[in-house]
């Protein structure tokens, strides 16, 4: 490999990183894995659902896990893919760290850059998570008394606490969109962001594409547009869409997000601690890693390639998680997921006859629901009447799944992923129901 290439920096012997990520397909030697691959072949494609755990996932039966948004849960293979590579570099960490870490990580890139439709492998950079990402996002912006923000209500709590205090600091003017929910019309709620950007001279737009406290695909190519027009760099935390919606890079220019971040370890399975940056080709932004090292001043990539010496095992393993994706069929497995998230929220509503927070045409695999209880105390509820309800779930029933509250609602969010099965929410139903009964009980006795 280093003699196809020039070198770029540091004492490594297979850069140069840039140069390897323009190399036609033909050009590109990939190093092919040094132990042998899982051959899912020979499953005979499992169908969804129970058998699905024993055989991909490491879930403890015990429990019912219905909260794959919060931290994902790993493909087996894709952990073992992993470990396999941590044992293969510690037999000779030079040959790994020196001569072979740039062209394996290039060709994951490049392997991503294909699944997800990119112009080019120079569009995808490879995080440790989205939230690296976003602070590198945050450090490279020219955020200063001039920039007017425009963010909605629905952003990661972290994300706008950080960029709160931002604002503060440099006198930056932070505009707040806020949703109201229950969402039944996006196009109405797609309207009036369009006149809230129009309002103002944004500097730059924020946007989640599914925020992850009251779960909805804002659809976000219409928003990228509209920015466009308006002269407006898009950023979409994309957190949770790899693996739950058909996440694709295939569109038109203008349609397209300046920057687009996703995770690997949450909907798409992959081992802790890794996440895509997407940069559109001709964005005018200009993105430098939070942590510097020796990529410094070689090109973006350089500079995100190499954030000092860590584990990168975790982005080896997409090349497994492609490969089981690319197996089962990223559509069939985002339909199937979809129709069960539909199917179990039809259910919990007919249940608890209450209501579901947003519309079905906007929902994916992770959708809130309203719980029962709060038919009698509407708007009432404190946070911590949610963390109860949960608590109990997790203690007397090995339910796991998160209960919200949204203005003073409580619901309940449930995920779908393919080790998951409609009898599963018949149990979430009835383990609230009985909650339920115990809460009138308490209340009749005061
Ligand atoms: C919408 C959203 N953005 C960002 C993040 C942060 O992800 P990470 O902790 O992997 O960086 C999360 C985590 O749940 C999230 O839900």
């Amino acid at each position: 490999m280093s003699s196809m290439v020039r070198r770029d920096f540091g004492s490594f012997h297979s850069s140069n990183v840039e140069e390897l990520l323009d190399l036609p397909d033909d050009c590109f030697i990939s190093l092919s894995e040094p132990f042998p691959l899982y051959d899912y072949k020979s499953d005979d494609k499992i169908p969804f659902g129970r058998g699905m755990n024993e055989k991909y996932f490491l879930l403890d039966n015990k429990y019912i896990f219905l909260n794959h948004g919060a931290f994902g849960c790993v493909l087996r293979q894709a952990l073992e893919y992993s470990h396999l590579f941590q044992y293969y570099i510690e037999k000779q960490p030079l040959r790994f760290y020196d001569r072979e870490i740039f062209p394996r990580l290039v060709d994951v890139i490049r392997k991503m850059a294909k699944f997800l439709g990119c112009t080019t492998p120079k569009n995808l950079i490879l995080v440790e998570n989205v939230t690296f990402a976003w602070n590198s996002i945050i450090t490279s912006l020219n955020i200063d008394d001039k920039s007017h923000i425009f963010i909605m209500n629905t952003m990661y709590g972290a994300y706008k606490k950080y960029l709160k205090k931002i604002c503060l600091e440099t006198d930056a003017k932070l505009y707040e969109f806020s949703i109201e929910f229950p969402i039944d019309d996006i196009n109405k709620v797609v309207d009036k962001i369009k006149l809230a950007l129009k309002s103002n001279k944004f500097t730059y737009a924020f946007f989640d594409h599914i925020s992850s406290q009251s779960p909805f695909i804002l659809p976000i190519n219409d928003l990228c547009y509209y920015c466009k027009q308006l002269n407006i760099p898009c950023i979409i935390d994309g957190a949770h869409a790899l693996g739950s919606i058909n996440l694709r890079f295939d569109y038109e220019d203008d349609y397209l997000p300046d920057i687009y971040l996703t995770n690997c370890h949450k909907w798409f399975c992959a081992p802790k601690g890794v996440g895509l940056l997407y940069m559109k080709s001709n964005s005018k932004l200009i993105i430098h890693p939070c942590i510097q090292s020796h990529g410094i001043d070689s090109g973006m990539h350089s500079e995100f390639l190499w954030t000092g010496l860590k584990d990168y095992t975790s982005f080896l393993a997409l090349n497994e998680c492609v490969r089981f994706w690319s197996y089962y069929d990223i559509k069939i497995i985002i339909d199937r997921n979809t129709k069960l998230a539909k199917d179990a929220s039809d259910l919990l509503v007919e249940m608890w006859n209450t209501s579901k927070l947003t519309s079905d045409d906007i929902s994916g695999p992770m959708r809130c629901i309203k719980l029962p209880m709060s038919n009698d105390n509407n708007g009432g509820f404190k946070y911590d009447d949610a963390e109860i309800i949960q608590n109990q779930l997790h203690h007397d029933y090995n339910i796991e799944v998160p209960i919200k509250n949204i203005d003073g609602n409580l619901y309940v969010r449930i995920s779908t992923h393919i080790h998951n099965y409609i009898e599963q929410y018949e149990q979430l139903g009835n383990a609230i129901i009985e909650i339920i009964g115990k809460w009138h009980q308490k209340q009749e006795n005061f």
